[in-house]
């Protein structure tokens, strides 16, 4: 049973929710489907190893390559020092005697945040890589916790700015200025192999954009808890995802207590979930939202990833696109900005806006969504409001 196109999904979240465990839970049953998987962590703290003890052994040496778990599943965690020492130790060297000076100008300071974090280039370079190579069905990436993970997913349109932007520009200036320029700056001037492995290394990338694009084969799955405070974070995550082009495909409520607590200890916490519940649908509907319970034990062992596997999927095939559309938009309009949102089920009636929190509400008749306000809308008043083909437009007038 193979596809055509490799699968990629993507698990994010915020830290400790169970991210990494419900990405090893979907590659094993990926893997009980008969689909060739491979789970891959970059996320620096890996843990996925300890998800399938006693399977791995901890004291491997060759912890960075990947490793057979059984018929159809591999695990691999980035050692992304060894990568960096292996492959770029030209480009690395570069970057950090340059970081490592003193007395940068604040303008050089702000240009080197903006060239891409090395590690993050190391992860998509093996997406990349097997993506090409069609060794998988399915590929399931295992990030760091979010804010880090959004940095990942921004950086094939990052590198691409810099190539060609910032290299070119910098390679020519460089040719003509390096005798004069090393008598006036201490700032130590890129060799010419430096240029070699960036380009090199672009190279490897070409396509990976497209890729992480494509919806038909990459898709964002959020990890959740039923807490106010994870629920913001995920709410934030979902529109910056949208926003970079990615398609989240499901939200997993994890660590949910059985109703059989009912009248335990934890009643207080039994309410608590169902409200944020309830608040969960009203941010994320339409797009699929899977529950799974707290498990007797943590999960650790394949019996206890395939049971957890079984709870987040049902019936449902876990390589699936369980869910197509982008939800959010946001485009520079001549006066302002203008925030599309996806409203499939909603027919035509009156649009009801108001801020609530922080949260742009949008109210038709029954139905309310709650919408994270990103950066460049906070602050702006919502002015017209149309809905035209299941699409709300919402602008917000004033100067860019
Ligand atoms: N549904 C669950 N039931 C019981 N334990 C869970 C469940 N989900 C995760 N855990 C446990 O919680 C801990 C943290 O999970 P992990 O996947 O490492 O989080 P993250 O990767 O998001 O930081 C692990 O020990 C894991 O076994
Ligand atoms: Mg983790």
């Amino acid at each position: 049973m193979g596809r055509e196109k490799p699968r990629i999904i993507i698990f994010s979240g915020k830290g400790g929710v169970g991210k990494t465990t419900a990405a090893a839970a979907t590659a094993l049953r990926c893997a009980e489907n008969g689909l060739k998987t491979i789970v891959i962590s970059i996320d620096i703290a890996h843990s996925l190893s300890d998800a399938f003890q006693p399977e791995i052994d901890l004291h491997d040496h060759n912890r960075g390559q990947r490793r057979q778990i059984n018929d159809n599943l591999w695990i691999q965690e980035v050692d992304i020092q060894e990568e960096l020492d292996r492959h770029w130790g030209e480009v690395s060297k570069y970057l950090a005697a340059l970081l490592g000076k003193s007395g940068i100008t604040n303008v050089l300071a702000e240009e080197l945040a903006i060239i891409p974090g090395m590690e993050d280039v190391v992860s998509l370079l093996y997406i990349n890589q097997y993506y090409k190579e069609k060794t998988f069905d399915v590929i399931v990436i295992d990030c760091a916790p979010t804010g880090e993970s959004l940095r990942f997913v921004s950086m094939p349109s990052t590198l691409e700015w810099y190539m060609k932007k910032i290299f070119k520009l910098e390679r020519n200036l460089l040719k003509a200025a390096r005798p004069i320029a090393k008598r006036f700056t201490d700032i130590p001037l890129p060799e010419d192999a430096y240029f070699a492995s960036i380009g090199n290394l672009f190279m490897r990338l070409e396509g990976v954009d497209e890729v992480l694009l494509d919806r038909e084969v990459t898709s964002v799955r959020l990890v959740t808890n039923a807490e106010k405070m994870v629920v913001r974070e995920t709410q934030r995550a979902f529109m910056y995802f949208c926003l970079y082009g990615l398609v989240v495909d499901a939200i997993i409520v994890n660590r949910l207590f059985p109703q059989s607590l009912q009248d335990s200890y934890l009643k207080d916490w039994l309410c608590t979930q169902q409200r944020s519940l309830k608040q969960i649908n009203e941010i994320f509907d339409p797009i699929p939202i899977r529950k799974v319970n707290i498990l007797e034990d943590e999960v650790v062992g394949l019996e206890m990833l395939s049971k957890m596997g079984a709870q987040i999927y049902d019936e449902i095939d876990p390589s699936a696109v369980m869910h197509q559309d982008t939800v959010y938009r946001i485009d520079r309009s001549e006066d302002g900005f203008t925030l599309r949102i996806k409203l499939p089920f909603v027919t035509k009636d009156h649009v009801d806006l108001f801020q609530e929190d922080g949260d742009l509400v949008v109210r038709i008749g029954s139905f309310k969504r709650h919408v994270f306000m990103p950066r460049v809308l906070v602050g702006r008043k919502p002015g017209r409001a149309s809905l035209e083909n299941s699409i709300l437009s919402v602008a917000f007038p004033g100067p860019a």
